[in-house]
């Protein structure tokens, strides 16, 4: 493995299907990186499995074994910076990161958020649009900062919502989109297109 390839981590909590997506593009060689380590704050999560099978290493950090969010959150950064990682991905994360953590990887967290934010941020965003009636919704790419799902924004992708759409039919035509967009912005990153002017994130001309 040459010395210098850029190192990602993908931080879960269940299904895993966008961190299918990342190992399937680092398979068929969309994305060249390698994927140094799979991080789960639960025991059974599929997306666990799933790095498993395709020989990655895997890591539950049981957030039961620590007094508070704090030192919970120390655990991750000391599992982080002992490989070094150039980049942390939130996929189904399920865990508020908390201030220190922003801090030591300033600028090197991302997470995939299914809805067009700023509209809908937090939990269920796709029953949130359903709800409120929107024509449009989609899923964001953004670099995480201190809110919640506040961060600036790298790629969107939009996707109708039709008027029998229940949660689970939106989530479905949102969750086949996020699939491409994901890799799609790590891609961005790792080939260094991107760059940051305030909260506006702007693609290099090539
Ligand atoms: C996705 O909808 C993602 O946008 C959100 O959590 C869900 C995770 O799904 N943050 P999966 O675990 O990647 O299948």
């Amino acid at each position: 493995m040459p010395l210098n390839i850029f190192k990602l981590a993908v931080l879960v909590s269940g299904r895993g299907s966008n961190l299918q997506a990342i190992i399937d593009s680092i398979e068929r060689k969309e994305l060249n990186v390698r994927l140094s380590i799979v991080i789960s704050s639960t025991k059974d999560a599929p997306a666990l499995k799933r790095a498993e099978k395709h020989g990655i290493e895997t890591v539950f950090i049981d957030p039961a074994t620590y007094p508070n969010k704090k030192a919970y959150d120390k655990a991750l950064i000391d599992k982080l910076e002992e490989i070094p990682i150039d980049l942390i991905c939130l996929a189904g994360y399920m865990r508020i990161l908390g201030e220190e953590f922003i801090q030591t990887f300033s600028g090197k967290i991302i997470n995939i958020h299914p809805s067009l934010l700023p509209a809908f941020p937090g939990l269920n965003a796709q029953k949130q649009a359903v709800e409120y009636g929107v024509k449009f919704s989609g899923c964001t790419v953004h670099f995480v900062d201190e809110g919640i799902d506040s961060g600036p924004i790298i790629l969107q992708t939009a996707v109708p919502v039709y008027d029998y759409d229940k949660e689970g039919s939106l989530s479905q035509r949102i969750l086949e989109q996020e699939h491409h967009l994901y890799p799609k912005a790590i891609k961005l990153i790792v080939e260094n297109k991107l760059s940051l002017n305030g909260r506006t994130v702007a693609h290099k001309k090539s």
